[in-house]
């Protein structure tokens, strides 16, 4: 291992912090509004194929790639092959500052919700915009966000990602499992589960789909390099095929329970589960309410605790691509690269702050696919749901054909004795080299026609 730029401490460390940066605001915010847009169950199903069959495999690889290089993305595809290959290294890093610069507005509303419900000030009438377009409240709240994150991750990489992990981690399930059997006792809980949980196929259309494999992407952390960022902390002897296996069952078992608690909240009051990015911090607000001044603050403070806990081992992670790339690549200090990219990357998401109202110019800011987005819309089509896509498309390429299969294998058996030969492997090769790159690439020029060109597929 190269000593300098760090390393886990051993398996759980990884796991807890591979966990962390996958778990998010993708489960608990974005997952259940997208259940809610589309259809319920059906996309469930599709989306638990998307991560087990497409994702894990793309996964493995990242870690794989990482641990093999000790590098950051794009000094990684560079060591691994060519300059030229290095393009998807640059766009990751790019993707994790774009992505991190809207993440952390989101963040920074959940963490201002969370000061309004414990201070008992939540005032549901002022709704959504009202609190959004607070230009003070919002630059408070994301900055004190983006410094949080910064303060972690210039920790390092035990002393402050994985040492935070294994505190938020644990601390976010007993969250959610309390809040889990609370709304399970509520009227009318049961409504919530079945349209969660029993599938109507006949709602699956081409949006259901790249939807459905988006969001995995997200939720993963795949497609940019986080994974083999953090690979590049993982020692040699280590399992990476197992470790991406809990990691991917603990992100969509977060996100499963994330919609056995919010799907009850919301049919308790009767109200529409397909609220789309309001589900959270409208429709729940209002349920909150309902439930007078004790229980009110008490679940909705525990439930927007539990969205900061999940958004900022999250922010860690994507702020951790850029910073691994300066300290690798620039050979900056790790607490220069910290501290000078957070900033630049707290600049840059201004504009998103500022369009969900508050400025017109980004609230309305331009129009594709048939309707007008604002800035931070804008960003998330861009860098999360078509580039991921892209991202992982080109990393299974890659993995197949560049650095090919027989590399991947001999890295995978480190730490994996019987890995050579196993069915894992099998499954592992035929996917990296042959489902994945189809579908994925088949799904991502579907998005790209759907959305942004407008034309509709089936
Ligand atoms: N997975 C996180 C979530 O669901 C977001 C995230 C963190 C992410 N790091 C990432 C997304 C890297 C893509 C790439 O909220």
């Amino acid at each position: 291992m190269s000593t300098g730029r760090g390393s886990f401490t051993n398996r759980l460390g990884f796991i807890a912090a591979a966990a962390g940066s996958a778990v998010g605001l993708g489960n608990i915010w974005r997952f259940p509004y997208e259940v809610g847009n589309n259809g319920g169950a059906a996309f469930v199903v599709i989306y638990l194929c998307c991560a087990f069959l497409l994702c894990f495999p793309i996964m493995v690889s990242e870690i794989a790639i990482g641990r093999r290089t000790t590098l950051n993305p794009y000094g990684a595809f560079t060591t691994l092959s060519s300059k030229r290959w290095g393009i998807i290294g640059v766009v990751g890093v790019l993707c994790g500052f774009m992505i991190l610069s809207f993440y952390n507005v989101v963040a920074g509303w959940a963490f201002g919700y969370f000061l309004h419900m414990v201070a008992g000030d939540f005032d549901v009438a002022k709704d959504f915009v009202g609190y959004t377009t607070d230009f003070w409240d919002n630059l408070f709240f994301s900055m004190t966000f983006m410094v949080a994150t910064a303060l972690i991750v210039s920790g390092g990489v035990q002393k402050g990602i994985e040492k935070w992990s294994k505190i938020l981690m644990p601390a976010l399930v007993a969250i959610l499992v309390f809040l889990i059997i609370y709304a399970l006792t509520l009227n009318n809980a049961w409504s919530g589960i079945e349209f969660y949980l029993i599938p109507k196929f006949d709602q699956i259309s081409a949006r259901t789909v790249y939807t459905a494999l988006s969001q995995a992407f997200f939720s993963l952390s795949l497609g940019m390099g986080a994974l083999i960022t953090y690979g590049s902390y993982v020692s040699k002897n280590e399992n990476i095929v197992s470790s991406a296996a809990i990691v991917t069952l603990s992100d969509t078992t977060v996100a499963f329970l994330a919609g056995m608690m919010i799907f009850p909240l919301v049919f308790f009051q009767g109200l529409q589960p397909s609220a789309g990015p309001g589900l959270v911090f409208v429709t729940l607000p209002g349920v909150f309410e309902t439930m007078g001044p004790v229980m009110g603050p008490l679940i909705g403070g525990a439930f927007f605790l539990l969205l900061c806990f999940a958004a900022l081992t999250s922010t860690v992670s994507l702020l951790e691509v850029p910073v691994a790339y300066a300290v690798d690549e620039r050979k900056w200090p790790r607490k220069k690269a910290v501290w000078v990219l957070a900033t630049i990357i707290f600049i840059i998401g201004l504009p998103s702050m500022f369009s969900t109202g508050a400025v017109d110019f980004f609230t309305n800011f331009i129009r594709y696919g048939g309707s007008t987005h604002d800035f931070l819309s804008v960003v998330s089509d861009v860098f999360s749901d078509a580039l991921l896509p892209l991202g992982g498309f080109m990393i299974s390429i890659f993995t197949a054909y560049r650095w090919k299969t027989l590399n991947l294998s001999e890295e995978l058996a480190m730490g994996y004795p019987g890995y050579k030969g196993s069915f894992i492997e099998m499954f592992i090769n035929v996917m990296i080299s042959f489902v994945c790159p189809l579908i994925i690439g088949s799904v991502f020029i579907i998005t790209v026609l759907q959305k942004f060109i407008g034309i509709t597929i089936f």
